[in-house]
């Protein structure tokens, strides 16, 4: 949790403006710098072209970096040169990352409170104050970012303060707008990672429903127990039973006068996932509190809309329950009956996502929306497949699928679009229900879409496989496909 880090933007000059740490950078092979960092090198005697540059061989390599102190000669107390890379590599994605890497950097140091920053690429590297702005909060944001809620005693060393500092009264306008920007599209990613960060005693399907109810300018209608089961939602019903927390309906709605289109974004809600009956062996049941994450997302996504406005109508769903394997479990061999009629033989009792995604779908296609985007963490299949920086995206529309992949693209969000052959339908027949829960191992991911696809009714679709993604060893819960969604959105 970051509460205490804030970014801004100040105009004046940097040799000027007290700090302890000063950022400039260096694109890769530049012996003379110029621009701001210039301005630096001047100020400090030549003390980065003639010294770091020229003796320590520092070549401006991306993500290179190096610490000096200044003796006094400027107003910070130490210089951060971060090499930029090659000029011609430099993107927008590769600012967002440098910014992380240094506010990562300044958090090892002993006392890096106040840290001041040239506002990178919008020199040299040609890029827009605004959109370089943004970039540059989005990194510090999230590289600031650690969840040390329940660490009694916080050794983590903080940066408290990032001001972007330039001199030019028309840059500093327009980051401030980034900034702004940037800064509700970090909070909504580090929304996110709290919640799939907590531990799952806490993210509990009634605190998600508490939460969606407390986001800002979003209307909410939370669907208890019976009347899940008034609606029809066996599937999702069934998942919920063996645990002794109450599952909760979540529907989410933002509206705006001048909407265009409509579009519904659903996240797997289990609040834990044990597999249930087909329980998990421990190593894999480990971080099974992540499998909201793409919950968290929503939620994290709705809560920015009224500031973000953008022009459509979003409607957020969430089918939130935990697989537990209880007394009153569902179990392999029961056949479920989902909102729209279709039967279901349970194959696997682990393979409880896409039975609550089934009901979410029929759900928000009945809402009379343009669009459907679920997200969820739902195959190991994906895992193996692409790893844990792509997410796996497929569909029944290929121009939202490539809109998809450029807005998460932008987002700096990888996303790899797989194959929905009719082949892979056969494994999911069932001899005496309508179809099985699961099929073969080989080609689960594709198997779980095309059964998603089965709940799917005259609407835009398009699904994202983010079990890779959300949440890492040892770091923990990424916010993915917050940006993605975002971008999306605001497209
Ligand atoms: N939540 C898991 C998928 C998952 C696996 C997410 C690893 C994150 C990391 C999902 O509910 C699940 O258990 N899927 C099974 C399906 C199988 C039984 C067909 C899987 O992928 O093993
Ligand atoms: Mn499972
Ligand atoms: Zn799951």
């Amino acid at each position: 949790m970051t509460s205490k880090f804030d970014v801004s933007v100040a105009k004046g000059l940097l040799e000027q403006t007290p700090a302890n740490v000063l950022v400039v950078n260096l694109f890769e092979g530049v012996k003379i710098p110029a621009g701001a960092t210039g301005a630096i090198d001047i100020a400090l005697d030549g003390l980065i072209s003639k010294f770091v540059i020229e003796k320590e061989g520092f070549d401006g390599k991306f993500g290179s970096m190096y610490v000096l102190p200044t003796y006094g000669k400027i107003f910070a107390e130490k210089v951060l040169v971060v090499g930029l890379g090659r000029n011609k590599d430099f993107t927008l994605n590769r600012l967002r990352e440098i910014s992380q890497k240094v506010v990562k950097k300044c958090m090892k140091m002993n006392n890096a409170k106040k840290v001041i920053s040239v506002l990178h690429g919008a020199g040299i590297g040609g890029f827009d104050p605004q959109v370089a702005a943004q970039m540059i909060t989005e990194g510090a944001m999230i590289g600031a970012y650690s969840f040390d809620k329940y660490k009694t005693e916080k050794t983590q060393k903080k940066v408290e303060d990032f001001i972007i500092v330039d001199m030019v009264e028309e840059n500093c306008k327009k980051a401030k707008a980034g900034v702004k920007k940037g800064k509700l599209i970090a909070s909504a990613v580090n929304f996110a990672r709290d919640l799939s960060n907590e531990q799952p005693a806490y993210t509990t399907p009634t605190k998600l429903a508490e939460i969606a109810q407390s986001l800002n300018g979003i209307d909410v209608r939370v669907y208890e127990k019976d009347e899940i089961e008034k609606m029809g939602m066996g599937a999702f019903l069934a998942v919920s039973k063996g645990s002794s927390q109450p599952p909760k309906f979540i529907h989410m709605r933002y509206k705006n006068d001048k909407a265009q289109r409509k579009i519904a974004i659903i996240g797997k809600g289990i609040c834990f996932d044990s597999g249930g009956l087909d329980l998990k062996p421990p190593s894999s049941m480990l971080n099974m509190k992540d499998d909201m994450s793409a919950a968290g997302a929503v939620l994290a996504v709705m809560g920015v809309l009224k500031e973000l406005k953008p022009n459509c109508e979003v409607h957020g769903i969430i089918a939130a329950c935990e697989n537990m394997p209880g007394c009153s479990a569902y179990k392999p061999g029961d056949i479920l009956v989902a909102k729209n009629g279709k039967t279901i033989e349970v194959d696997n009792t682990d393979a409880e996502g896409r039975l609550t995604l089934a009901d979410a779908l029929c759900y928000a296609c009945e809402l009379g929306v343009d669009e459907v985007i679920d997200v969820a963490t739902l195959t190991g299949a994906c895992v193996v497949a692409l790893g844990n920086t792509v997410s796996g995206i497929m569909g029944n529309c290929q121009s939202m699928i490539d809109k998809l992949i450029k807005c998460g693209n932008a987002g700096g969000e990888k996303l790899w679009q797989m194959p929905m052959f009719e082949d892979y339908r056969d494994s999911l027949k069932s001899d005496i229900a309508d179809m099985k829960n699961t099929g073969s191992r080989m080609g689960g991911t594709q198997i779980a879409a095309l059964f998603l696809q089965n709940f799917v009714k005259k609407v835009h679709w398009a699904h994202i496989d983010i079990a890779g993604t959300a949440y890492l060893d040892k770091k923990g819960a990424t916010g993915a496909s917050v940006r993605t969604l975002l971008n999306y959105l605001l497209s």
